[in-house]
């Protein structure tokens, strides 16, 4: 199968080649400069040259509260306007799409139990609004997809949390982080793992939800993240840190168990990443 990865030098595009490159599996990744998603014809003219079979859809805006103001005229058109172009190309080659969202297309006012995947939306922040657009594009225009939502994302290849704890942690002895923010850690590694799985093993075409398993505060992740460190991490409130997109207290995605994927617990999966990036350094 043609395997085509969209935004390739993102943390989920570069892991899902790392991913497939142990596996011997060929693909061709393009990000921005080879493939941008929202000039139409550079995706006509990519996809009649390459004829890809799969596309991970990886391209996004993925800066939140930037899209709140100066990014968002640029997060509306990679998220939804990029989104439906490459849904429309895909379902005009009879390409899988494989697209990428968030739980932010909910409207984050649960205090417990799990979002389902069919759970009303409503997203209370503009990110969250241009990736529900993304999604209904894919429902509208493709026959073959994968909506998979994830949260939390972490990886090797990329700015995110774990590797802002870690570097903070060399200049300072103690660290404030938010405690009323609750949701699941992923992995880009169990998300790149899941993505594939679902095709590997013909599973139905649908939305899915995917991140490691358990659930934790931010405060409660950067305390696994530090464990062996000489920090102190305190408990703080998010009102201690303003933020200009909304962000929900309590975000806990239903995962996609009955697929028979394995989610690894997030405490495990972290230690797993700190280990690979340690060997690495
Ligand atoms: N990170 C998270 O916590 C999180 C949470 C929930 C869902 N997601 C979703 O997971 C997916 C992967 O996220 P990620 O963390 O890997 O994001 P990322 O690291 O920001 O990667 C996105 C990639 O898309 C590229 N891109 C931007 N505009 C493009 C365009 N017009 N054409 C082609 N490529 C373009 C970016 O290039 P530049 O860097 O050069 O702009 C970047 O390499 C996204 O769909 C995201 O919405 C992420």
């Amino acid at each position: 199968m043609k395997i085509l990865i969209t935004g390739g030098n993102g943390q989920l595009g570069q892991e899902l080649q790392h991913l497939l490159d142990e596996r011997n599996v060929a693909y061709e990744a393009a990000d921005v400069k080879e493939l941008d998603i929202t000039n139409e014809k550079q995706v006509a003219s990519y996809f009649a040259e390459h004829q890809p079979e799969i596309v991970y859809h990886c391209a996004a805006y993925t800066a939140v509260d930037k899209a709140e103001g100066e990014g968002k005229a640029a997060d509306e058109l990679i998220n939804a306007v990029g989104t439906e172009i490459i849904a429309r190309t895909c379902q005009k080659y009879d390409t899988l799409l494989v697209y990428v969202s968030t739980d932010y297309v909910f409207d984050g006012t649960r205090t417990s139990g799990e979002y389902m995947p069919n759970d009303p939306k409503g997203p209370r922040n503009e990110y969250g609004r241009t990736k529900l657009l993304g999604e209904e594009a894919v429902q509208k225009y493709c026959d073959k997809y994968y909506i998979v939502r994830t949260a939390w994302v972490y990886g090797q290849w990329g700015h995110n949390f774990v590797y802002t704890m870690l570097n903070l942690a060399k200049s300072h002895d103690k660290l404030t982080v938010v405690s009323d923010q609750i949701g699941r850690p992923t992995w880009t590694r169990t998300l790149a793992e899941f993505l594939t799985y679902l095709i590997d093993n013909k599973i139905k075409y649908g939305i899915y939800q995917c991140s490691n398993d358990g659930q934790c505060s931010w405060y409660e992740f950067a305390k696994e993240i530090l464990k062996d460190k000489d920090v102190e991490v305190l408990p703080v409130s998010s009102d201690q840190y303003p933020t200009a997109a909304f962000r929900p207290h309590y975000s806990v995605m239903h995962l996609a168990k009955e697929t028979g994927f394995k989610f690894p617990q997030w405490e495990d999966a972290l230690q797993k990443f700190i280990k690979e990036i340690d060997n690495n350094l």
